[in-house]
């Protein structure tokens, strides 16, 4: 397989609403699975982050739905491109992480290509994951 990986941040859309995101994350899990995507969800109460790794063809169908999906706005790819090795979330079909931290994903936006991928790495440790 031709593993691809994209990052990218958003903000929830007004309309919307932290509410969505249990929602968004069970069907992220069960779609994702028959996809044989894996990767990890931040979340901060305002901004997303997502993290998606796979079969090229499918991360980039995935990040086009995403992109055009209106429970967030402001969707920015940071870093995406093939890569080698094992996946960096292989037992996840989606993971969730929750942090309080306003600034972290700010942060992170700034960033891109190999760097975005360092500062996400970095992020990670200060973040709670949830079931
Ligand atoms: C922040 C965010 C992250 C999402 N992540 C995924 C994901 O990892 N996998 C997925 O299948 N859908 C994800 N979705 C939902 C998709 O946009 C879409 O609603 C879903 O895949 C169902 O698509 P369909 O109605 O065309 O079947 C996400 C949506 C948002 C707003």
């Amino acid at each position: 397989m031709d593993l691809f990986r994209l990052m990218y941040t958003s903000r929830i859309s007004a309309a919307s609403g932290p509410a969505c995101v249990p929602d968004i994350v069970r069907v992220s899990r069960a779609r994702n699975l028959r996809t044989d995507i894996t990767g990890l969800l931040v979340f901060d109460g305002l901004r997303f982050c997502q993290y998606i790794e796979g079969d090229s063809a499918e991360v980039l169908a995935l990040s086009a739905r995403i992109a055009a999906d209106p429970r967030h706005i402001d969707f920015t790819v940071l870093s995406s491109g093939p890569f080698s090795g094992e996946r960096r979330f292989s037992s996840w079909s989606m993971a969730y992480a929750w942090t309080e931290d306003g600034n972290l994903l700010e942060d992170l936006a700034q960033w891109r290509d190999t760097d975005a991928f360092t500062h996400f790495d970095a992020l990670l440790p200060t973040c709670d994951m949830e079931p």
